[in-house]
């Protein structure tokens, strides 16, 4: 599929089919992942793809992070979407395999009052570790697209950290994000994108 499609096609699958991904396919869309550019190369990122049993009591855990979700949810949606939204922290819209992304764990203080230097010096590690994260799910949303798979990349199980972390083995990580990944068994229309985000400097307003 033409790269461009690819980007512009990709959407976020809240329900799939329970048919199970081939472990070759998903080795491709793993190793296509980890071509992702890293903060000084560094690729301090590690990944977990569970299925079968432990994807089962995985959801089990993530369905708990449902409450925790729900207050930014409000904020932002009817009480419909919010339905519809809760309903892949029940049970990861039935995807059979989850692709779970770490770094390793850092805890850091900005004390109050500090320079933006000296800030981003604090946060240098977390920052660039985060990033290089983001970039690889994409490349991984991206590469699982273009094989017909379906992901919707995720934060929320995030306030399950703690459990999700004990029952994987990851304990010293700090996980980035979950991503359910399968067969889409829907088709949402893509979001709209916001305009006027773009400012053009030293360009001809022709
Ligand atoms: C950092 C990040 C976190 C996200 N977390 C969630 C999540 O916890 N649950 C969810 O259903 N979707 C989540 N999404 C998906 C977004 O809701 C989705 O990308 C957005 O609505 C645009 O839709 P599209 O991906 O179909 O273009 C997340 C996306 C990103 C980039």
């Amino acid at each position: 599929m033409d790269l461009d499609r690819v980007i512009k096609e990709r959407r976020s699958i809240r329900k799939f089919r329970p048919d199970p991904v081939p472990r070759e396919v998903l080795q491709e869309v793993i190793e296509l992942a980890l071509w992702a550019p890293s903060g000084m190369n560094r690729q301090e990122w590690e990944l977990v793809v569970v299925q079968g049993k432990p994807r089962d009591r995985l959801l089990e855990i993530v369905s708990k992070s449902q409450e925790y979700v729900l207050p930014h949810l409000q904020e932002l949606f009817s009480e419909k979407m919010i339905n519809i939204s809760l309903q892949v922290f029940k049970n990861l819209g039935g995807a059979p395999v989850v692709v779970l992304v770490t770094i390793p764990k850092e805890a850091v203080h900005i004390p109050e009052g500090l320079d933006p230097r000296g800030r981003y010096y604090l946060e240098f590690n977390r920052y660039s570790r985060l990033l290089s994260a983001a970039a690889l799910i994409q490349n991984l949303l991206l590469a699982a697209h273009s094989r017909g798979l379906a992901t919707c990349w995720m934060t929320g199980p995030k306030y399950m950290e703690e459990e999700i972390n004990a029952f994987l083995g990851m304990e010293g990580r700090e996980l980035v994000s979950i991503v359910p990944l399968g067969y889409p068994d829907q088709s949402p229309p893509a979001p709209p994108r916001k305009e006027n985000v773009v400012r053009w400097v030293g360009f001809d307003n022709t």
